[in-house]
């Protein structure tokens, strides 16, 4: 990357479902990062820029804003008289998971409102997308609200840590009396098999917790080892930033025998890949 390009500020906006995010980037680094809820798609990104803007002394020398994410489509060519370009989300993945982890190539799993898996070679040079899941952030969300009447993330997570998932799930162990294969006796035969009118809201929400998580982990180490990348699983998105999410998840692809990760950072991963592909690349920084 040239010098030249390397010190521009570039603003990375992520126009997600649930969340909009926005990071400034300035010589290859996080400067300011900031996260609203999205309302409607340009009211979030105005909003974000703004403070993202005056977050820093140099924020008006924004050289341009790089859009990403499922409501930056109807984002114009300016915002807020910045200059707009617009970064398809699974190439932006692709650079935020390598950035923010500053692997050199991995697979990126991207749980957010759904989860979505992309496969990174080369420090950005060849990005695929392999597919992805509707299990996601939004499962959980859409579940508890029908199920417990609990639509507020935290609380949500705080009961589920306080459940007893052996009341909710069956386990290998309960089917077979021991392992099985490759899979331990404790990991689950089946989530929610035990729920019953009895269960208590923690053990719902614990059970909730778990089957997500946990399909995110089996169907991200599938696609990593159906392309090589098992020593490369990056988890990025918001789900991932929660401690429950993140636990379960790495748990699950560790009986798969992968190796993976959680960046710090982690729900900025979209802004700041279109912000890195927009400033030119990571090639040269790996
Ligand atoms: N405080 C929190 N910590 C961790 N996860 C949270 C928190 N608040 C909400 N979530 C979860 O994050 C999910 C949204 O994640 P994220 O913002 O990455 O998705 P998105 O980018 O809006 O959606 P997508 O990428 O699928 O378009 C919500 O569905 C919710 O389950
Ligand atoms: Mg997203």
């Amino acid at each position: 990357m040239q010098h030249k390009k390397r010190s521009q500020i570039i603003a990375g906006l992520d126009v997600g479902a649930s969340a909009t995010k926005a990071v400034l980037i300035k010589e290859s680094r996080v400067v300011s990062q900031y996260l609203a809820e999205t309302t409607d798609s340009i009211s979030s990104a105005k909003r974000v820029l703004s403070v993202l803007v005056s977050s820093v002394k140099n924020g008006s020398k924004i050289q341009k804003v790089a859009v990403s994410g499922g409501g930056s489509r109807i984002i114009g060519k300016q915002l807020l008289g910045f200059p707009v370009e617009r970064v398809d989300e699974i190439i932006a993945n692709g650079y935020g998971g390598l950035f923010l982890s500053r692997k050199n190539q991995g697979i990126i799993v991207s749980i957010g409102t759904g989860t979505s898996i992309v496969a990174a070679y080369e420090g950005g040079r060849k990005i695929v997308h392999l597919g992805g899941t509707g299990v996601g952030g939004g499962t959980i969300l859409g579940l508890a609200r029908r199920m417990l009447d609990v639509n507020n993330f935290k609380i949500l997570e705080n009961m589920a840590l306080k459940g007893d998932i052996n009341r909710v799930d069956l386990t290998v162990g309960d089917v077979v009396g021991g392992s099985i294969g490759i899979i331990p006796a404790d990991a689950t035969a089946s989530n929610l098999a035990k729920l019953c009118v009895e269960t208590s809201q923690e053990d719902v929400a614990a059970g909730i917790f778990n089957l997500v998580s946990q399909v995110v982990g089996v169907v991200s180490a599938m696609a990593a080892k159906s392309c090589g990348l098992e020593n490369d699983v990056i988890f990025v998105g918001r789900l991932a930033k929660s401690p429950l999410v993140s636990r379960i998840v790495l748990e699950t692809v560790n009986i798969f025998g992968l190796k993976a990760i959680v960046p710090e950072k982690c729900e900025y991963c979209t802004a700041s890949g279109a912000a890195v592909y927009v400033l030119g690349g990571l090639a040269n920084e790996h």
